[in-house]
C-alpha cells in the first residue's frame, strides 16, 4: 500500500515538527496537520513564517519550504481524516488530574476522543499511527473503538513513538538514531508496518528502522525516557555529594563518561529535569507497575522523580539560606524560564517550582527568557494554584532584557542554559546589582572563575562553594 495522503491530529511540539519533516522529505505525499486549537493553526499558517507557534532551530525554514506545496495546517479535522490513508494521533496525554490514577496515570481522554472521531468519520480503510507517548496496550483500546463502528471500514493500528528532543527537533528528525514501528503480526498488520517504513525510508537508512510488535514499541518509549531521566537524577544525586566533599561534578561526569559502557551524553548536573515527557512517562510507568502488583519496580522508578523534586527544592532552599535566610522583598533575577535551551516550551520547567518556592518566601522575581513571555509565566504559576492570580502578578514579572532583570537584584538564578547568557557584559550586570551580589547557576552555563573575578559570590549546582 502506497500512502498518498497523511493526516496528523495535534499540531503541537511533536505533531508540527514531525509532519513538517515528513512533508519536506516526501513531496509526493500530502500532509495535513489538524488541531482544534484555532489560534495554534492560525500561527502555523502565519504569512510570516518566523511566527509559527513552536520555536525550534531550523523549523521555520522547513515549514517555509513545504507549506502550501504538500504541507497544510487546518482546523477541519473531519475532512482531513476522511481524505487520509494514514492518520497520526499526536495529541497530548497529560498526567491525570482527577479520579483513579490522579497524579500518576496518563489521561487518555484526548486519545479516545480522536479514536471516536476517526471511527465516526472514516469511510475508507485507514492506518492509524500512535505518535503520542502512551501507556502499554493503549493500541488495544484504540483498536476496540475503531473496530466496533460496524461500518465495515478496516483499521490497522501502529505504534511509532517519537524520540525527538525539543530544541534539537529538526536535526533529531532528519538524523534519528532509530525509527521504531510497532504493528500487528498479521499479514495486514505487516502491510501497514511496511507502508510506514516506506515513508521513513525516504531519508532514514533501512537498518535504522526497527519493527517490533505493538507492545514492545509502546513500552520502549517509556523505557527510553525512564532511562534518560534516571541518568539525570543519578548525576544530580552525585552533585549533592560533590558539594559536600569538594569534588567537582563536571570532572566526575567527564571521568565516568569516558567509559564506553556508560557514555558521555546526558550527564549534566542541573536544577532538575523538566519537559512534558520525563516526569509524565515515569509516573505512568510507576502506575502501570503498581497496577500489576510490581511494587519494587514501581518504587525503583519513583525514586527518579523523588530525586528530581529534591534537586529543585535544594536549589531554591540554597538561594534562601545563602541570602542570609531571607529573600522577603528582595529582588531575584531569573535568567531563563524554558525547561531547556532553544525551545519556548515551559512544561514542567524547574523554573516554575523554584519560583513557587521563592514566592512563598515573599521574593520579588523578575524573569528574562529569550523565548518566553510574561503571559506564559503567569499561566504556569496560576496552574500550580499556590496563590491567587493577582498575587502571582505582583510577585513575578518579565523584564525586557537580562540587564533590566538583574538591575538592583540581590541574586541571579540561572534556570535555562541559553547560549546568549555566556555572552553578556557581566561586569555591567554586576555593577547594577545590590552587594554582595550572588549568582546561582542551576544549569552550569557560566564560567565560575570569571564570575568570581568580577565579584559575584558564585554557586553552581554540584560544583561546591
Ligand atoms: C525527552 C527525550 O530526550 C526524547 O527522546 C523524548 O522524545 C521526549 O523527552 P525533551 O524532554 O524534549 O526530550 O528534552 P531532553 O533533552 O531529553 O531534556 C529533558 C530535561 O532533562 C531538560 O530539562 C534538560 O535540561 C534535562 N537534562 C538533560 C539535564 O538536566 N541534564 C542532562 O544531562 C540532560
Ligand atoms: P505534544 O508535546 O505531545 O505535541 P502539545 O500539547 O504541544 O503536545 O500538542 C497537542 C495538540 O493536540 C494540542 O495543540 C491540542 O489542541 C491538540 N488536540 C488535542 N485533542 C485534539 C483533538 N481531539 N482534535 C484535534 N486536536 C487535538
Amino acid at each position: 500500500m502506497r500512502i498518498k495522503s497523511i493526516c496528523c491530529i495535534g499540531a503541537g511540539y511533536v505533531g508540527g515538527p514531525t509532519m513538517a519533516i515528513i512533508a519536506a522529505k516526501c513531496p509526493h505525499i500530502k500532509v495535513t496537520v489538524v488541531d482544534t486549537n484555532e489560534s495554534r493553526i492560525a500561527g502555523w499558517n502565519d504569512v510570516d513564517v518566523s511566527k509559527i507557534p513552536i520555536f525550534e532551530p531550523g523549523l521555520s525554514a522547513v515549514v517555509a519550504e513545504a507549506r502550501g506545496r504538500n504541507l497544510f495546517f487546518s482546523t477541519n479535522v473531519d475532512q482531513a481524516i476522511e481524505e487520509a490513508d494514514m492518520i497520526f494521533i499526536s495529541v497530548n496525554t497529560p498526567t491525570k488530574t482527577y479520579g483513579l490514577g490522579k497524579g500518576m496515570a496518563a489521561d487518555l481522554k484526548y486519545i479516545e476522543l480522536c479514536a471516536r472521531q476517526i471511527a465516526a468519520v472514516a469511510k475508507t480503510d485507514k492506518i492509524v499511527v500512535e505518535k503520542s507517548t502512551l501507556p502499554v496496550r493503549t493500541a488495544e483500546a484504540i483498536k476496540n473503538i475503531l473496530h466496533n463502528t460496524g461500518n465495515g471500514v478496516q483499521f490497522q493500528i501502529l505504534s511509532n513513538p517519537e524520540f525527538l528532543a525539543e530544541g534539537t527537533a529538526v536535526s533529531d528528525l532528519l538524523n534519528p538514531d532509530r525509527v521504531l514501528i510497532g504493528g500487528d503480526s498479521s499479514a495486514e498488520g505487516q502491510e501497514a508496518v511496511n507502508a510506514l517504513v516506506e515513508i521513513y525510508a525516504n531519508w532514514v537508512p533501512n537498518n535504522q528502522i526497527l519493527t517490533t510488535n505493538l507492545w514492545s514499541s509502546e513500552l520502549s518509549k517509556l523505557t527510553a525516557n525512564a532511562f534518560l531521566a534516571q541518568r539525570v537524577s543519578s548525576i544530580n544525586a552525585m552533585s549533592e555529594l560533590c558539594e559536600k566533599t569538594g569534588a567537582d561534578i563536571s570532572e566526575v561526569a567527564r571521568a565516568i563518561g569516558m567509559d564506553s559502557r556508560i557514555g558521555s551524553k546526558f550527564l549534566k548536573a542541573s536544577v532538575g529535569f523538566g519537559g512534558s515527557c520525563f516526569q509524565k512517562d515515569i509516573l505512568n510507568l510507576v502506575y502501570i507497575a503498581k497496577s500489576y502488583g510490581l511494587h519494587e519496580v514501581a518504587d525503583y522508578w519513583e525514586q527518579v522523580i523523588i530525586m528530581n523534586d529534591h534537586q529543585k527544592r535544594r536549589f531554591a532552599t540554597t538561594i534562601v539560606s545563602t541570602l542570609y535566610n531571607t529573600v522577603s522583598a528582595k529582588k531575584i533575577a531569573f535568567l531563563g524560564w524554558a525547561f531547556k535551551k532553544d525551545t519556548n516550551d515551559t512544561r514542567e520547567s524547574a523554573a516554575i517550582y523554584v519560583a513557587d518556592y521563592l514566592l512563598n518566601e515573599q521574593a520579588n522575581i523578575q524573569v528574562f527568557d529569550p523565548q518566553v513571555k510574561d503571559a506564559q509565566i503567569q499561566n504556569d504559576l496560576n496552574y500550580l494554584g499556590s496563590r491567587s492570580e493577582s498575587e502571582n502578578r505582583s510577585g513575578i514579572s518579565c523584564a525586557e532584557d537580562a540587564y533590566q532583570a538583574c538591575q538592583g537584584a540581590h541574586a541571579i538564578a540561572v534556570l535555562t542554559e541559553w547560549d546568549e547568557f555566556k555572552e553578556y557584559d557581566w561586569q555591567k550586570i554586576y555593577d547594577s546589582m545590590q552587594k554582595p551580589a550572588f549568582v546561582f547557576d542551576g544549569r552550569n552555563v557560566l564560567n565560575a572563575e570569571k564570575m568570581r573575578k568580577i565579584g559575584f559570590i558564585f554557586q553552581a549546582v554540584g560544583t561546591g562553594k
